[in-house]
Order: C-alpha cells, then sequence, then structure tokens
C-alpha cells in the first residue's frame, strides 16, 4: 500500500498482487473466510473455509437523476435545500452566529474508515474516498407530491431550516415545483387531505402507472442523465393486505394494476413504475410497498429494491444499545418507547392504520439480537420481552421529536439497570444526510459485480439489504437473516468497500501495532 502518512489523506492508491485497474474498472480479489458448523448431537463442528471472491467496480461516475415522491415534505426539502446550501456554499445567520453548510450525519460524506497503519499510527480516509463515488452536489433533484407548492414554500412550511437560510434558498428552490402525484387517499391518513390539491386525475391505476412512466424517462431525458433512482418519502401508508394473487408475482401484480384493484398502494405504483423504466427504488417509509410481484419486476430490470423506513434517531440508537446490552451479557427485559412529535408525519401517524404501520417497524428492531443470545433467552418465551411502541401528535412540538425510551435490564443476581433516554431533534436533520446516503450507496451498488469462484461475474442480490445500516426495518433476500444491530451493520458496509478497494478486512487485533 502507497500512502502518505499524515491525518487526514483525501486520495489513495491500493498496491498489491491481488488487484487490478484499468481506466474503467477496479477488480479486487478476496479470500473470503468464514466458518462452516455442522450439529453432531448436542456439539458444533467448527470447519472454517476460505472461498475466492472477485470485486469488479466500475470506476466511471455517471450522471445521476433522483426523484422523490413526496419531494415537497420536510425530508425533501430539506435534502434539496441542504445538498444546494452545500453546492454554492450558502452560510447563514441564527442566534448563535454565522454557519457554514456541512453533511454531517452522513456516513458517506462525514465518517471516516481505518485503511490500515502508518508505523504504529492508525490511518483513516473519509469513507466517500475509498471507492469512487457520485458527489452528491451534482445530482439533479425532481418528484412529485400530491401538495403543488414549490420547494421554497413547501420549506417554510416544514419550518425545519433556519429562516435566513430559507430566503437565501428561496431563489434556488422556488423554481423547483413537484409534478402531481396519485393520491390514493383509503392509504394514508384522511387529515392529509386538505393538502391534496395536485393530484393525477381518475381511479385507472394502470393509467396512474404509465404517467409516472413518463415522468421518470422524460426526467430523465431533459436533464441528460445516465441513471434515475426513486425513493419514496411520503407519507407512511397503512399496510396494503397482502395476497398473492394480487401481489405475488409480477404477472399478478402487473394484472391487478390493470384492473385498479383497491389493495394496490401508490406507493407500489411507484416502485413498479421505477423497475420498469429500469431504476432502483428505495422505500423511506414502514408501509409493505416491495411485494413480491416488485421484486420480481425489479430482478428482471436489473435494478435494486431497498427498504423499509429510514433509521434515524430512536432506533438506531436502540440497535446499538441493546446490542451493547446483549453483548455485555446483560438481558433488556423491557423497552418503553414514547415520541411525540408535531410535525406532518406525526400528524399522518396519528391514524390508527398508519401507526401500525410504524410500530411494527419500529418494534421488530431488536428480535435478531435478542435471538442471538442463548444464554440470556433460552426460551421462545424469554424473548418476549415487553417492548411497547407509543407514538403521539402534539402539534406545537413541530419536527422537533421527541423520543423518551426505558431500558429495563436484569444484571448479575436478579438486579436490575435501568436506562432512561431522551433524545431531541429535528427529525429531518437527520433523516436528509441519511436519505443521500442511501441514494449514494445505491448508485455504487450498481457499479459493483462479484464473481465467486471464478463463476461469471453478477450483480448483488435484487432486495439491497447492504443497506440495512440505514433502514429501520432492513428487508432482505428471502432465505437471508436480517442483521438490526448497528456495528455489524456498518461493520458490513465498510467492510464491503474496503474489500472492494483491494484492503483489509479489519478483525481489530491489530497485532502489527503490538508486535509489528
Ligand atoms: P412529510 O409529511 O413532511 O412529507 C411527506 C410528503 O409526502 C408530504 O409533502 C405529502 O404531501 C407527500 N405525499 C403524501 N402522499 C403522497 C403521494 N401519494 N405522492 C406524492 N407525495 C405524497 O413527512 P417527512 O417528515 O418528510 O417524512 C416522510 C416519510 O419518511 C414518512 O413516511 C416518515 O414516516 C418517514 N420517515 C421519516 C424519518 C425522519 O426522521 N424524518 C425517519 C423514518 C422514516
Amino acid at each position: 500500500f502507497v500512502y502518505i502518512c499524515q491525518q487526514l489523506i483525501q486520495s489513495m492508491k491500493v498496491q498489491s498482487t491481488t488487484t487490478q485497474q484499468d481506466d474503467h474498472f477496479l477488480i479486487a480479489d478476496y479470500d473470503y473466510k468464514s466458518t462452516n458448523i455442522e450439529k453432531n448431537g448436542d456439539k458444533y463442528i467448527a470447519k472454517p473455509q476460505i472461498t475466492n471472491f472477485k470485486f469488479k467496480t466500475d470506476t466511471r461516475i455517471p450522471k445521476v437523476g433522483v426523484m422523490l415522491v413526496g419531494w415537497g415534505g420536510n425530508n425533501g426539502t430539506t435534502l434539496t435545500g441542504g445538498i444546494l446550501a452545500n453546492k454554492f456554499n450558502i452560510t447563514w445567520n441564527s442566534r448563535r452566529g454565522t454557519h457554514q453548510p456541512n453533511f454531517y450525519g452522513s456516513l458517506t460524506q462525514s465518517s471516516v474508515i481505518k485503511i490500515g497503519t502508518c508505523n504504529t499510527e492508525e490511518v483513516f480516509v473519509p469513507f466517500k474516498d475509498v471507492l469512487p463515488m457520485v458527489n452528491p452536489c451534482d445530482i439533479v433533484f425532481g418528484g412529485w407530491d400530491i401538495s403543488s407548492l414549490n420547494l421554497a414554500d413547501a420549506m417554510g412550511r416544514a419550518q425545519v431550516v433556519d429562516y435566513d437560510l430559507q430566503q437565501k434558498l428561496r431563489p434556488y428552490l422556488e423554481k423547483l415545483v413537484p409534478l402531481p402525484s396519485i393520491y390514493y387517499p383509503d392509504f394514508i391518513a384522511a387529515n392529509q387531505g386538505d393538502r391534496a390539491d395536485n393530484v393525477i386525475p381518475g381511479n385507472n391505476k394502470l393509467e396512474h402507472l404509465n404517467i409516472i412512466r413518463k415522468n421518470i424517462a422524460d426526467f430523465k431525458q431533459q436533464n441528460n442523465l445516465d441513471k434515475v433512482i426513486l425513493l419514496w418519502t411520503a407519507n407512511t401508508e397503512r399496510f396494503c393486505v397482502e395476497d398473492p394473487n394480487v401481489h405475488g408475482t409480477a404477472e399478478k401484480l402487473m394484472k391487478s394494476i390493470e384492473s385498479s384493484h383497491p389493495e394496490i398502494s401508490a406507493s407500489t405504483i411507484f416502485a413498479c413504475a421505477a423497475c420498469l423504466e429500469g431504476c432502483s427504488f428505495i422505500n423511506g417509509s414502514p408501509q409493505n410497498t416491495i411485494v413480491p410481484g416488485v421484486i420480481e419486476l425489479a430482478e428482471k430490470a436489473g435494478v435494486f429494491v431497498a427498504g423499509d423506513d429510514f433509521k434515524t434517531g430512536q432506533t438506531k440508537f436502540k440497535t446499538c444499545l441493546v446490542e451493547y446490552l446483549v453483548g455485555a451479557g446483560i438481558k433488556p427485559k423491557a423497552i418503553i418507547s414514547y415520541n411525540h412529535l408535531g410535525n406532518n408525519d406525526g400528524k399522518n401517524l396519528s391514524q390508527e392504520s398508519c401507526f401500525k404501520s410504524k410500530e411494527r417497524s419500529k418494534k421488530t428492531c431488536v428480535d435478531d439480537i435478542l435471538e442471538s443470545n442463548k444464554v440470556l433467552y433460552p426460551t421462545e418465551e424469554e424473548l418476549n420481552i415487553d417492548h411497547t411502541i407509543v407514538i403521539k401528535y402534539c402539534p406545537e412540538t413541530g419536527d422537533s421529536k421527541k423520543a423518551m425510551d426505558e431500558y429495563i435490564a436484569e444484571i448479575f443476581l436478579g438486579g436490575r439497570q435501568t436506562f432512561a433516554v431522551y433524545n431531541v431533534c429535528e427529525d429531518s436533520l437527520l433523516a436528509a444526510p441519511l436519505i443521500m446516503d442511501l441514494l449514494l450507496l445505491c448508485e455504487l451498488f450498481e457499479r459493483i459485480q462479484f464473481s465467486k469462484d471464478s463463476s461469471e461475474f453478477q450483480r448483488f442480490d435484487t432486495v439491497l439489504s447492504w443497506l440495512s445500516y440505514l433502514m429501520k426495518a432492513p428487508k432482505s433476500e428471502s432465505g437471508i437473516t436480517t442483521i438490526n444491530a448497528l456495528s455489524r451493520q456498518r461493520a458490513m458496509l465498510e467492510n464491503l468497500v474496503k474489500v472492494c478497494a483491494g484492503l483489509t478486512v479489519d478483525d481489530n487485533l491489530r497485532l502489527e501495532v503490538r508486535y509489528g
């Protein structure tokens, strides 16, 4: 490896016999070490094995467009405005002084990865510098909303961004107006009806699908884009009543759209339109948008789907704290989570059917962590801990969401340890950089292929579970168990980009420092 030993370097070149690079591709060879476990009576037999993988990354950076469903919402406006502030280096004043734009909260832009050691010093580089990634400031944004407000006015309505920055962004944002969208009132809260003034007319779901497809094709062509990614950041819908005859295959799903079946949600129409236009689709809300028929459509189109529900504040912390407790041999017995928020998301979630979608994704997030430890949880019954989710809509709190969690755990000799955690922050200021990461990583993974034991190169699985660090209820390929533990999810992403770059995966033994 050749690098300059200094605090934060911006570029890195890997020099090794196991990587090859030309103008278009970087190919890295990786001997993956795993352990195959066999059960023999009540004993495990562990057999270490090595499998050879090659990872091929297309290093050419494409021109990328992103279409957000729910563009005029809190997340949509904060993301678009935040990126423009960075792009044009717009500074603004608040009572705390003058602010510079940044990408704090973005894994790719503001976190670092250890690439090795220089003498005994550990060397870190920004995540975004390990493999060639799109610069977020180069993304072209577009999208839909059932509300017709331009993005400047929508940002004012959101009440997230400092007033002075809103004013400075106005000339850029007032030109951006969301396209009319599909509105199926039965799927979101009735209280959203008063903002729905930008709606594609009619009840014919096939016509709706075709209009959305045309919107995507036009956006791509008008902006001269190499690729487009769609992301749902519109209201949380209720779950659709999933039926194999309606949603089970691509063919059945298309037939159900043709007959305007009532259990086809707006989000599923967007997901289908994305696949049919050759675009990956990310679901940022908890509902079951990505039904099996959508996965089949994506598979056929060679695009990715990823979901569900952004993992921003409370759940991120939960999957970190519970991982710590269970990892320390301490037994969580109850998690009681209260939230109150006053933004439009909270207003929508005040309807029971939409709340149920959120409750489901917030509740499942510690299951695998508990299930992994049979010392603490030897029976199914013990796994059934008190995990309660309460969400209340209180308009006065605006976007400044309050999350109050109590964790009760059993410690040595029947003792109890209780954590009471109080988390306050602007929800969309956490969500916007995370949405950006989802888009950037999804785009990067579209440029990576792998080959196992010298087989043909192939793309990753259609359901992009590599993005689980960013999702509350990560969707996986069938047959692959979901990982929710935050440090494992992050290590997975970090190691993947390192392996693709030809770097060594870190097992934290630090033998080169101890005995180098
Ligand atoms: P928001 O309510 O401010 O924005 C949603 C936007 O979607 C609104 O402008 C609404 O008019 C629009 N909309 C509703 N139905 C639509 C449709 N069929 N087509 C196009 N637009 C439609 O909500 P916010 O805060 O931006 O959150 C968006 C989603 O992200 C919600 O589902 C929320 O649960 C989810 N989420 C947000 C997190 C956060 O930290 N902000 C974390 C996890 C998930």
